[in-house]
């Protein structure tokens, strides 16, 4: 963190820009982080800049990190009114509860959407069928889960604790697993809902296990980093049937990318070696001299 301080204060924008492009997918977002704190005036526009150019994947978390502030919010409605950013990172949960599930200019952005319950089944049964048909590989699929999973889930002991571990998940089949992942407001177990906090400095805080503890509020936040919120600067605390991951994997993986990381987690978050050598164990069980 000093260390992009230094580089915001000696060398001010382009610099900072370039450790922000610098992507590695959730692990750099510190600096954005860093900086709305350090240079609120000059941060919302290098982040929006950011945002307006960045692969889908990257935009909700910059976004994310925008609404944590009330003047970040009013940014970022105003480049999806004015058609800079996209309205569908409206529809990602600490987004919509960042900025108040009620408010007027969000109500208004979402309704000129179209409607969710109208597109997820089409697009669940759409990769359903590709899945069947798709050439398969549990080793891109794990390139997968790494970028995009393993920060809050793990699998066959690799990966972080903040959703439910994916070990003995496929039993659920592929169907079932391509709708939590596409759709995972649908089935939402209540340990994991999300809470949103409001300051009274006009802050926002979102994440899961919010719990009082001697006058603090802790939450964990989706990037693994716990906030304690001194109870008396809390303005409001607004909690959510809504879950924690990321709803926007219909646009952020791509097909064959998904047909991939569905083919890992049913094969147990193991390599193609790894199912190989189990393979081979379990033949050499069936020997009969081998009791
Ligand atoms: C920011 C954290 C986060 C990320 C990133 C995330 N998830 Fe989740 N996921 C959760 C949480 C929290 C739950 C539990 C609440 C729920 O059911 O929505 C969950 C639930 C699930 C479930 C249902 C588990 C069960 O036991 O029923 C599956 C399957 C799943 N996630 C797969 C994935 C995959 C695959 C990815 C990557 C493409 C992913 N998740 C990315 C947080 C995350």
């Amino acid at each position: 963190m000093l260390w992009i301080s230094n580089v915001v204060h000696a060398q001010k924008k382009p610099n900072v820009v370039l450790i922000m492009t610098d992507d590695q997918g959730y692990g750099d977002l510190g600096a954005s982080e860093a900086l709305v704190s350090l240079q609120p005036e000059t941060a919302y526009d290098i982040l929006l800049e950011q945002l307006i150019l960045a692969p889908a994947s990257r935009q909700t978390a910059l976004a994310q990190i925008l609404c944590s502030t009330s003047e970040g919010t009013e940014r970022l409605l105003g480049a999806i009114e004015s058609g800079q950013a996209s309205a569908v990172l409206l529809r990602d949960s600490i987004i919509r509860q960042q900025i108040g599930e009620d408010h007027p200019r969000l109500t208004a952005l979402i309704d000129q959407l179209p409607d969710p319950s109208a597109e997820l089944p089409a697009l669940i049964a759409a990769r359903h069928e590709g899945f069947h048909e798709a050439d398969r590989s549990t080793d891109r699929g794990q390139v997968v889960f790494q970028t995009q999973c393993a920060v809050c889930h793990s699998i066959n002991r690799e990966g972080g604790k903040l959703g439910p571990n994916l070990d003995g998940i496929q039993v659920h089949g592929a169907e079932r697993i391509l709708e939590d992942i596409l759709d995972p407001n649908r089935n939402v177990d209540p340990a994991f809902m999300l809470t949103t906090i409001r300051t009274q400095d006009g802050n926002n805080v979102s994440g899961i296990g919010a719990r009082s503890e001697d006058g603090f509020v802790v939450l964990t936040d989706p990037s693994g980093q716990t906030h304690r919120i001194p109870e008396a600067t809390i303005s409001e605390q607004i909690p959510s049937h809504f879950s924690m991951m990321p709803a926007a994997y219909g646009t952020l993986i791509p097909g064959n990318d998904l047909f991939d990381l569905v083919e890992f987690l049913l094969k147990d978050g193991k390599t193609e070696a790894e199912t190989e050598r189990s393979q081979s164990r379990r033949r050499a069980g069936r020997r009969p001299n081998r009791r």
